[in-house]
């Protein structure tokens, strides 16, 4: 299954569950729950109904006559560079988390039935986390008003932050142990504070080596399609559904993961020092942002103003990096490692009036390397990424390049830059 199917597979379990509670109520006491809301900037899937949930203009323009606006509503994103203006944290929290409130009111808590986000976004706004106090609040909303919380975690779980799952960042305690069943076992723990009623999962779930993804499904979502009013069955299948091969694989990489993510969490700290003093010294990166191994660089043209560029300078960087330092350059090593050709996800974000011209619009770049790279290679890495935007900025407009030798660093030439 893919992260798409996934994705499609918790709507539809989001719509039975309602049912089931329907039938459920006595009469008059539930309505018919026909809404999800979701977030702007968000990215679930490329199959119709995943991509009606997402707002991605580039994957949905082609397709917009036949996405499902009745069904999904957005509201706004978590993205404090570019949206919380002179608000305080608190302020800018409180007013994301009123809007989802309001959203609910106005559509009516008897028609909203699931709000569904990113923990940390993915392609969609490159790798934004949300703090813990937002997943706190809008669950608590949820809560009051009989919605059901839904965290996609296809591109920011399984590790990719240094978790298993994203959300087990939100409390640290959560995640003294990767002994996932032994920390759920402390009651002292306010685990319920920040747990979805169902999480999608995918991507990393197979490392890339097999094609899995799926849904994980809390007790009360689990109960009430089981019960006995209910069909006691969900009412959805695929043939390679729970494929045995798949599975395995799925399996044999979840049990290779959890001892590599210490490691994980140790060089993100490696990671975010070198993009922190990118996003300081350089004239074109505007923001950096992102957990574990999965990071986020935005580009603009003018820092001051967070003006950002007209053209698409996020895959023409990836588009030069490779061409300079992977495949095109032929085989690369670099103090003796060898580097992985596409060292970036390029990606964008834009927001549209309703004749489709674009209002605003944010390029960046997806960093987000594999969990047994060593401290050596992720150097190595962030070098390789620091001269590529020193020269891919240099050479397209003449943009001052950053002297990185006082980081006392090898790059990928096997000399400091200068
Ligand atoms: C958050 C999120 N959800 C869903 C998907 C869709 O997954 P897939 O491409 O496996 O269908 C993606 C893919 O990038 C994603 O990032």
């Amino acid at each position: 299954m893919t992260g798409s199917e996934a994705n499609e597979t918790a709507i539809k379990l989001v719509a039975q569950y309602w049912n089931e509670r329907n039938k459920n109520a006595e009469a008059g006491t539930q309505q018919k729950k026909d809404i999800i809301i979701s977030r702007h900037s968000s990215y679930h899937g490329n199959t119709l109904g995943a991509l009606s949930m997402s707002e991605f203009p580039a994957r949905q323009d082609t397709y917009k006559r036949f996405l499902l606006d009745k069904n999904f509503v957005k509201v706004s994103r978590y993205y404090p560079y570019r949206d919380q203006g002179e608000r305080t944290d608190e302020k800018y929290l409180r007013d994301l988390v009123d809007e989802l409130e309001k959203a609910i009111q106005s559509l009516g808590k008897d028609r909203v039935a699931a709000f569904v986000f990113e923990p940390v976004s993915g392609a969609a706004l490159g790798c934004q986390p949300a703090p813990d106090a937002y997943l706190q609040k809008v669950k608590e909303v949820c809560h009051r008003n009989d919605v059901l919380l839904v965290y996609d975690e296809v591109m920011c779980g399984m590790g990719r932050t240094g978790y298993t799952h994203a959300w087990h960042y939100y409390n640290e305690k959560f995640v003294q142990s990767d002994d996932y069943p032994r920390v759920k076992a402390d009651k002292s723990l306010d685990y319920d504070s920040v747990a979805p009623d169902i999480q999608i999962i995918g991507k990393g779930l197979g490392a890339g080596l097999v094609a899995a993804a799926g849904v994980i499904v809390g007790k009360k979502v689990v109960d009430t399609v089981r019960s006995k009013m209910g069909g006691g069955e969900f009412i959805h299948g695929h043939t390679y559904q729970s494929h045995i091969g798949i599975c395995a694989g799925a399996l044999m990489v979840q049990l290779t993961v959890p001892p590599l993510l210490p490691g994980v969490r140790k060089l993100s700290k490696n990671i975010e020092e070198v993009l922190k003093a990118l996003a300081k010294h350089h004239p074109n990166v505007g923001n950096v942002r992102g957990r574990g191994f999965f990071w986020g660089v935005e580009f603009v043209k003018n820092k001051t103003s967070k003006e950002p560029f007209k053209e698409d300078v996020a895959f023409d960087l990836a588009s030069y990096g490779e061409r300079t330092f992977g495949h095109d350059a032929g085989p690369t090593k670099v103090n003796g490692v060898k580097m992985c050709p596409t060292l970036v996800y390029p990606g964008a974000w834009k927001t549209t009036n309703a004749d489709g011209e674009a209002l605003a619009w944010g390029h960046h770049v997806i960093i987000s390397p594999a969990y047994h790279l060593k401290k050596n290679e992720i150097n190595t890495m962030m070098l390789t990424f620091l001269e590529l935007v020193n020269d891919y900025f240099f050479a397209k407009y003449k943009a001052s390049k950053v002297d990185w030798s006082n980081y006392g660093q090898q790059t990928r030439a096997g000399k400091a830059v200068s």
